[in-house]
């Protein structure tokens, strides 16, 4: 076993299961997920990355990606069914995001979710070198800092929750609420997304486990871990390089072509999930189509929608509910060659996800709740024109960062509706001051700085003990 001095612990390890299962092994490059946002930081560095490859039973050993030794833990059809399926994306998922759908609970789940967490600490505490970094990521993994730290307290322990950390009303619902508390608390650092979710998770900790809050950290037990907000963010230098590309300029424009040389362009890129907010979009588009405010084919609209977590009943539900009314809308306002809604439910790779954003007009991102929403910070990036438009809704983590996108309510449909035409009404082909201002603030804040900044605090917290 090599020494492991940097170990990064997630639900999933980032391999690209599809090209896996064929012997190749790439990292998984989802847009806006999690192994997209690590990849920059991780690529070449000393470190180790342990995870669930993707499939049920045992993993042969894999061999590094992009320079990044890869260790997998087992999980069988059970765990998967009530571990990630069940208390992950059942339980915490929509109770962590406003409760768009109710959150459900099963006390078999609970079992499934201790035995996971503990069989990742178990295996994160075999390799971590002395004195390691160890960084937990996510809501799947709530358990595992304090049951690492119960093994191996030389470790240095960092947590970072990607999605919203909810305010005391809805947490307070979840029956093990002191031990998901507890299980966060063994971190030296918890960092979230949003100041915000900072102050709710002091709350809790102070009303649920009498522990004392104030500036040197949360102490409970003799021990202080210390919180902050870190809004994660994309490769800037990166997206614009490869926006830059004649390559993807020219695939930009063809794209364009393809469409039927439409005036104007909207694009949503989401991953096919109900706190995306997809349906609210497609109602408000609907409605203006239906108003005669928008026409078609002047104006289209570009879904593209990535379809995951598919056993899980609520997801496929949506992927119904979406894709009927997207054949509605079609049905309704298309043309024999002319669509309304051009829905696309695949991964796109980087180049064709550049090219999209570069012939887009209008950037849609309208979650109804979302830690950060990366997709929006990535379209910035991919503007190095200084064109186009960004619709923002104000409960994306993003919208604390980009306030100058055209900030919606997405439940306000009015509001919705009028907010996407106004940013229609902008000239596509005008650099805007808003655009240069977002551009620069997702330059000077991207992942390396995000990295840093967290490592750096976690250092510091670390020191201080
Ligand atoms: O941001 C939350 C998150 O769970 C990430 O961890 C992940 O990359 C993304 O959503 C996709 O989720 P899943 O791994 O369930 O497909």
């Amino acid at each position: 076993m090599r020494d492991a001095s940097l170990v990064v612990v997630a639900s999933r390890l980032p391999i690209n299961d599809a090209a896996a299962s064929e012997g190749v092994f790439e990292w998984r490059r989802s847009p806006g997920g999690l192994g997209e946002a690590l990849h920059p930081v991780l690529i070449n560095k000393p470190a180790t990355w342990i995870g669930w490859a993707d499939k049920p039973g045992p993993t042969p050993p894999l061999p590094d990606v992009d320079g990044v030794h890869l260790i997998p833990v087992e999980l069988s059809e059970d765990d998967i069914r009530d571990h990630y399926e069940g208390f992950a994306n059942s339980t915490l998922w929509p109770l962590y995001h406003d409760a768009v759908e109710p959150a459900v609970h099963h006390r078999r789940w609970w079992e499934a979710y201790q035995r996971v967490n503990q069989r990742y600490a178990d295996r994160t505490a075999q390799v971590a070198a002395h004195g390691a970094v160890v960084w937990v990521q996510d809501y799947h993994l709530q358990l595992v800092p304090a049951m690492l730290r119960a093994q191996r307290p030389d470790l240095r322990i960092g947590f970072f929750l990607h999605v919203p950390f909810p305010p005391p009303e809805l947490f307070m619902q979840l029956p093990r609420r002191a031990e998901l508390l507890r299980g966060m608390l063994g971190a030296d650092l918890i960092g979230f997304q949003r100041i915000q979710a900072v102050h709710n998770f002091q709350q809790l900790v102070a009303k649920v486990l009498g522990a004392n809050v104030d500036e040197r950290g949360i102490e409970l037990d003799g021990r202080v871990t210390s919180t902050g907000a870190f809004p994660v963010s994309i490769d800037t230098a990166e997206m614009e390089a490869l926006a830059s590309r004649d390559e993807v300029v020219h695939q930009a424009a063809k794209l364009r072509a393809d469409l039927g040389d439409p005036q104007r362009v909207i694009l949503s890129v989401d991953r096919l999930d109900y706190t995306k907010g997809i349906e609210h979009r497609l109602k408000a588009y609907r409605e203006l189509l239906a108003d005669g405010r928008l026409k078609v084919p002047e104006t289209v609209l570009v879904q593209v929608a990535i379809p995951g977590r598919e056993r899980v009943e609520q997801y496929r539900q949506l992927r119904d509910r979406v894709e009927r009314e997207v054949g509605r809308i079609n049905g309704d306002f298309g043309r024999l060659g002319v669509a309304a809604v051009h829905y696309i439910s695949q991964v796109f790779d980087r180049t064709e996800l550049a090219a999209l954003y570069r012939a887009a007009d209008v950037m849609a991102v309208t979650p109804l709740r979302d830690g950060m929403n990366l997709v929006a910070k990535e379209y910035v990036a991919a503007r190095v024109d200084g064109c186009g438009a960004l619709l923002l809704s104000e409960f994306a983590g993003a919208a604390a960062e980009l306030t100058q996108a055209y900030l919606v309510n997405p439940h306000d449909v009015e509001g919705l509706k009028d907010t996407l035409v106004e940013a229609l009404a902008a000239d596509p082909s005008e650099p805007s001051p808003q655009m240069a201002t977002m551009r620069a603030q997702v330059r000077a804040h991207d992942i390396q700085a995000w990295a840093r900044s967290y490592l750096t605090a976690l250092e510091a917290a670390c020191a201080g003990r």
